[in-house]
């Protein structure tokens, strides 16, 4: 017998799945055509920060709607997109300045290494253009910023087509790549930088990317403090521009602004985010620096890019009116505050043999699943762990963002959960005990 799908003309992410048809949002759920009511733990893709259906943005779009929903970035300038980069930049780090609009998050992580790049032919070193990333790690589909990611599984298909570009070892404690325990790390992985500059030859390396808190490809994985002070030593000791790719972190997902501020480094520029309009519009932008903006300006005097939705005003607006309900509700506070909740709630999930590491930092949490929890052993990718149990919680009606391929690339399972900020403590044990079932009749299911 054959799996159920959708009879229509949509051509699906995975065409063997069924889809429930989805008809409105409100707060942390969603509701599907059946009236089945579903909570929203992962924010979608890590998306929703605000919840769904919120009056004040709708009427903020409607309002714009109203005067202009489109202008051309190569026209004009419009009311929204100079507020909306004022509000950025006042969250920014103070070294950053300018802001330029994306409609996308891998659109944005490839206008970062072409900016980088034109930045450095503008000032002088047109022998700068590598971009070194970290192996498990994600920066987008698009065969670019697929290039940078370092996921075995996503990349294998389209590996003829894409540029290769140098990777380094992750900053990931729960599997150390150089074997390490923490209390005897140096943290070597951010010296693997240096290491790869070094080979690479400094005048060929244009910058560095990373997440602050790896997301897709491992489950909230929180760098070591240290980690990213170290590697804004070297970027800067190598005259390297430091890129941080916050498009799951920004915008109050870890309970900061940009999750750097954990660190207190502040880099040369900041994808950023899903977050940035909660899903009620595509828009995505680049923060960067003075510097960058004024060698482009007095280098070739235009950046060399562009894409046409950037800079619409309408999405502006809405990002805007996102962006003033977080600071009206103080919502980055209660991300913190809940984040610390989820995460100590979490911990009972350890009960579960095949539950390896439970981390996170914010309301950006991972559950990493073992085969074996002594050795860390991962499932044999063909169970499709990750998705048995995000199927099973799914049908319980808790929306999660599973995910795999974290150990090496193909093998290594985890949950990644990313409430809206508004989640309530009674909420979030709702979705951990959804959760816990989930492991549990699984586990059961397999004889685990
Ligand atoms: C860190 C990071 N960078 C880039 C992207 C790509 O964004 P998009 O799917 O909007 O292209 C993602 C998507 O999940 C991401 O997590």
């Amino acid at each position: 017998m054959t799996a159920k799908t959708n009879q229509d003309h949509v051509f699906y992410r995975n065409p063997t799945r069924f889809y429930p048809t989805a008809v409105r949002g409100e707060g942390i759920y969603i509701y599907d055509s059946e009236g089945k009511q579903y909570m929203d733990g992962s924010g979608g893709a890590v998306v929703v920060s605000i919840g769904h259906g919120v009056p004040e943005i709708r009427e903020a779009m409607l309002k714009q709607a109203g005067l202009i929903s489109f202008t051309h970035g190569s026209q004009f300038t419009t009311e929204p997109a100079i507020e909306l980069a004022d509000e950025l930049i006042r969250m920014s780090p103070p070294e950053m300045n300018r802001v330029y609009y994306l409609s996308g998050g891998s659109e944005a992580v490839e206008t970062a290494v072409k900016m980088a790049r034109q930045y450095q032919v503008d000032r002088g070193r047109p022998s700068k253009y590598k971009v070194i990333s970290r192996w498990t790690s994600y920066h987008g589909n698009t065969l670019g910023a697929l290039a940078l990611s370092g996921h075995t599984g996503r990349r294998k298909y389209y590996q003829p087509l894409m540029m290769h570009t140098p990777h380094i070892a992750p900053c990931y404690c729960y599997r150390c790549p150089f074997g390490l325990e923490p209390e005897r790390c140096a943290v070597e992985c951010a010296d693997d930088l240096e290491k790869a500059i070094l080979y690479e030859g400094p005048d060929s390396v244009s910058a560095f990317i990373a997440e602050p808190v790896v997301g897709a490809t491992a489950g909230a994985l929180v760098p070591r403090d240290g980690y990213f002070q170290r590697i804004r030593e070297i970027c800067d000791r190598h005259d390297v521009l430091l890129i941080i790719d916050e498009v799951m972190t920004g915008v109050g997902r870890t309970g900061r602004r940009f999750a750097m501020e954990h660190w207190n480094v502040s880099p040369d520029m900041i994808v950023c985010a899903k977050g940035l309009a909660s899903g009620y519009t595509p828009i995505y932008c680049l923060i960067v620096r003075e510097e960058i903006h004024r060698g482009i300006r007095e280098g070739n005097g235009n950046f060399v890019h562009g894409h046409t939705y950037s800079q619409n005003p309408l999405s502006c607006s809405i990002a805007l009116a996102v962006l003033r309900y977080l600071e009206k509700h103080d919502l980055v506070a209660r991300c913190a505050d809940m984040g610390r909740y989820l995460l100590e709630k979490l911990q009972g999930l350890l009960r579960h043999g095949i539950v390896g590491d439970v981390r996170g930092l914010g309301l950006f949490c991972g559950v990493e699943l073992v085969k074996d929890r002594a050795s860390k052993e991962p499932f044999d990718p063909k169970m499709r762990m990750n998705a048995l149990i995000g199927n099973r919680a799914f049908e319980k009606g808790l929306i999660t963002y599973p995910g795999g391929g974290g150990a090496d690339g193909v093998r290594g399972d985890h949950i990644l959960l990313a409430p809206p900020f508004i989640i309530k403590k009674e909420e979030i044990d709702r979705m951990v005990g959804i959760l816990d079932a989930s492991i549990g009749e699984i586990m059961k299911g397999k004889s685990l």
